[in-house]
């Protein structure tokens, strides 16, 4: 079996490109960016916006991982316009080329954001869904009802993943941690915003792509699954956790910002009971792991720079 992965270069992608060549899945990315997280994978540059690029892209391709998009909701408050032909116009070219290749099997990256506005506190795959807030998750959204329609048209076999918001190694700098981590480590204090005790499930980067590797199991083929962390961690024991890490580092906190997001119980068991997943990596433990990373890529850097000093001195 041979799959392919759009947005394969990016945070998730390429975790999700680790998991499946460790399962022995033959994988080539689809990006516009090069991958840089490993060289022993094919790789084919081109945009989602151009066809007959993923059309060449899917030759001899059994499945799909259709992960592109821009992900960063800052990115798409300031692009609105060109996020939409990315995540929505995109998904689309996605679906009709993999329809014109006769590649039935799509597994679809979507946002247990889909959730945020509705009503209940807790929440599941059958919950009603209602018209999203913020654009990033119109566009997600758009990107699920394409699928499901391909699925009923077409008969495309589809498997929506809503993940959780997800942590780990080659996470993108803005992200809390990411931001968390790296004043830490420079030494600066660790601001919280209110009391700290508003709290957000994470999910390790890792076992999000686990999850996504068991969706190609034939049980998932028209199914919607979350895939969220199982820990609540408010924003003061992620604070602590990086203390208990790091060392030495100073907690402060600020009055509460209005319009402080407030974390929906995501619930997981469907993803347990059908695709037998469950997000094993405790918070600390990802913690680390995403340290460990941050602090070789820091030296990495700075080792590059002092070649170029070198260069230039000569
Ligand atoms: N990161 C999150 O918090 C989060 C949460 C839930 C769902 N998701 C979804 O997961 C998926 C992956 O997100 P991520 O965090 O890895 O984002 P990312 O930005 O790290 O990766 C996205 C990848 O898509 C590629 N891409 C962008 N435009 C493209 C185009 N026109 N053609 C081909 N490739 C293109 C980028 O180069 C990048 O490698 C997205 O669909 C996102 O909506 C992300």
């Amino acid at each position: 079996m041979k799959v392919l992965v759009t947005g394969g270069s990016g945070f998730i992608g390429s975790h999700v490109v680790d998991k499946l060549i460790d399962k022995g899945i033959a994988v080539r990315i689809y990006d516009t960016i090069i991958p840089t997280h490993r060289k022993d994978v094919e790789f084919y540059q081109g945009s989602i916006l151009d066809m007959q690029s993923l059309g060449f892209a899917m030759d001899g391709i059994d499945a799909i991982f259709h992960l592109a998009a821009i992900a960063d909701v800052k990115d798409v408050y300031n692009e609105p316009h060109y996020s939409e032909s990315i995540n929505v116009r995109g998904t689309i070219n996605v679906l009709e080329s993999a329809r014109k290749a006769s590649i039935k099997r799509i597994v679809y990256g979507s946002t247990t954001w889909v959730y945020s506005e509705s009503i209940q506190n807790n929440v599941d795959e059958t919950s009603p869904l209602l018209a999203p807030s913020h654009f990033y998750t119109a566009t997600k959204l758009a990107g699920e009802y394409y699928c499901q329609s391909y699925n009923k048209l077409y008969g495309m076999e589809i498997t929506i993943l809503r993940y959780g918001i997800p942590y780990g190694p080659r996470a993108r700098d803005g992200a809390v941690l990411p931001i968390f981590a790296r004043k830490a480590l420079n030494g600066e204090p660790l601001t919280i915003a209110g009391d700290g005790l508003q709290f957000r499930k994470f999910v390790y980067v890792e076992d999000l792509a686990e999850g996504n590797a068991l969706a190609l199991k034939k049980c998932a083929i028209d199914k919607i699954y979350n895939l969220d962390g199982k820990e609540k961690v408010t924003i003061k024991q992620m604070a602590e956790t990086i203390k208990k890490i790091v060392g030495n580092v100073k907690i402060e906190y600020t009055p509460t910002r209005p319009g402080d997001f407030v974390g929906k119980e995501v619930s997981s068991e469907r993803a347990k009971e059908e695709l037998g997943w469950e997000a094993n990596t405790s918070f600390e433990e990802g913690v680390r792991r995403y340290i460990k990373w941050y602090k070789e890529r820091e030296e990495k850097r700075r080792s590059g720079w002092e070649d170029v000093d070198k260069v230039l001195k000569k």
